[in-house]
């Protein structure tokens, strides 16, 4: 029965709408703000190697598990997952991963707007000019009076919560597609210029070492951890942000395929960035794991020096912003469908609502950076503990228990006749990965940081 049923928020008007908007969401801040800055503090090539092993053995089978789940449950997560316990006779209590999947969509979002707004700061900034033939020390004043100003972060927040949930109140699927179409090749493009600057840095091969040359005895149990956990952040698994698209998604698509593209996708531009990134920072001698101002500090210096750098810089930034936008709607989209699932209300009001309540958390972030960066728990200010909680447990947990229902509760006959994978060895490899690797990996992980092991403590 569920075969044939549509979702009563529409359908992606076909493959490539899917492709965009799930690529859409995958590539945001996670490629080229955070990706970049936690490889600097967690010394480079090692943690990358890390990343990039869990993108193919954890990311891409569970984007597939997740899409495939979606689009059989027809439904926001935690309707899906009802749906799908009762489909395989399970324990009803499954229906409460999706709240944690909506949880931590808020969460995320709440800091994700606010960095989102530190871009939107920079948009301003390059199009007055700021940048031009400005030292790394003035670029580097920008960054913090910004950071230390609660007024200046909240107006950029507010702008940017009013976008984002403008958006999805039209439903993720209008406008949408067309956009990302645009933006994306935009980006791609402004990215391999900033790689022909760095280029020119004369700290090219140093940045290139720094990303690719492992050393692993930088590695320590929580960098394991962080780069496992920026896998399932980066490709936005683990909370049911794919699972809503995949429920708009029509039947006849090749999910195996579409996940192996928006990973390779979102994987490349992540590694871009760095390329980018890490000669500039040495080239000007500034520090790699300065933390979450790194692009805000370099970045700069090569529009600030380049020909055609003022055009450059703000196309670079405006189109920061409109990925982080593209990213920022998925992040919210199960809350809102589900709230119009249960309480049959318009989505205008439920955007409202969950707009609402994540503005106000976001404040939180705002105030970490500022007026309450001396409250902190375990050495962490408010932003760093929101952002351990969801990137490197709730995503993380999320996500084992994603392959645990797809590869152990759904039943394995459907969950083929979804992925309608032909090949049976593909199926088997799939199956294997959700039932097996995936699981043990992440559960694992968690064991080595709470040291039960001593590996890379
Ligand atoms: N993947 C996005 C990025 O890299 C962020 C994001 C969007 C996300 N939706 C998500 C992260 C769902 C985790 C879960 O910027």
């Amino acid at each position: 029965m569920a075969d044939t049923k549509k979702s009563i928020h529409g359908e992606w008007s076909s493959r490539f709408a899917f492709i965009l908007a799930a690529t859409g969401s995958a590539v945001g801040l996670g490629n080229i703000w955070k990706f970049p800055y936690i490889t600097g503090e967690n010394g480079g090539g090692a943690f990358v190697i890390v990343y990039l092993l869990c993108i193919a053995a954890i990311g891409i089978p569970i984007m597939m598990a997740e899409t495939m789940m979606g689009r059989r449950g027809r439904q926001s997560p935690i309707n899906t997952l009802q749906t799908l316990t009762t489909e395989a006779g399970a324990d009803s209590r499954w229906h409460y991963l999706g709240w944690l999947g909506v949880v931590a969509g808020f969460l995320i979002l709440s800091y994700y707007s606010v960095i989102a707004g530190w871009s939107m700061a920079y948009v301003a900034k390059a199009f007055i000019g700021s940048f031009s033939g400005e030292s790394a020390t003035t670029i580097n004043a920008l960054f913090t009076d910004l950071q230390a100003s609660p007024i200046e972060q909240t107006i950029w927040h507010t702008i940017f919560m009013v976008a984002t949930m403008a958006i999805v109140a039209r439903g993720v699927k209008g406008g949408l597609e067309k956009a990302v179409g645009v933006l994306m090749p935009s980006l791609f493009f402004i990215l391999m210029l900033l790689v022909a600057y760095a280029m020119t840095t004369g700290a090219y091969m140093q940045g290139l070492e720094f990303l690719f040359k492992p050393d692993f005895s930088e590695m320590t149990a929580n960098s394991v951890l962080t780069a496992m956990g920026h896998a399932f952040f980066t490709l936005s698994l683990g909370m049911g942000a794919i699972m809503v698209y995949g429920s708009y998604l029509p039947k006849d698509i090749s999910i195996a395929k579409t996940s192996m593209m928006i990973a390779g996708a979102d994987t490349l531009v992540a590694l871009l960035a760095g390329i980018a990134i890490f000669p500039i920072v040495f080239a000007n001698g500034l520090d790699a794991g300065s933390g979450p101002g790194l692009i805000f500090q370099t970045l700069p210096i090569a529009f600030g020096s380049m020909t055609g750098g003022w055009l450059f810089g703000l196309l670079f930034f405006i189109l920061l912003v409109f990925a982080a936008l593209s990213s920022a709607i998925s992040l919210i989209e199960p809350a809102v469908a589900w709230c119009v699932e249960h309480y049959d209300i318009e989505r205008k009001l439920a955007c409202i609502g969950m707009g609402g309540i994540t503005w106000l958390l976001g404040m939180g972030t705002v105030f970490s950076f500022n007026e309450w960066s001396g409250m902190t728990l375990f050495g962490a200010n408010f932003f760093e503990v929101l952002d351990y909680l969801t990137a490197n447990i709730m995503l993380p947990l999320g996500g084992f228990f994603i392959a645990i229902f797809a590869g152990r509760v759904m039943l394995s006959r459907h969950a083929q006749e979804e992925l309608a994978i032909e090949n049976k060895v593909l199926f088997s490899v799939w199956s294997f990965l959700v039932r097996y690797v995936a699981p043990a990996a992440v559960f694992l992980v968690f064991l080595n940081v709470l040291g039960v092991f001593g590996v890379f403590s």
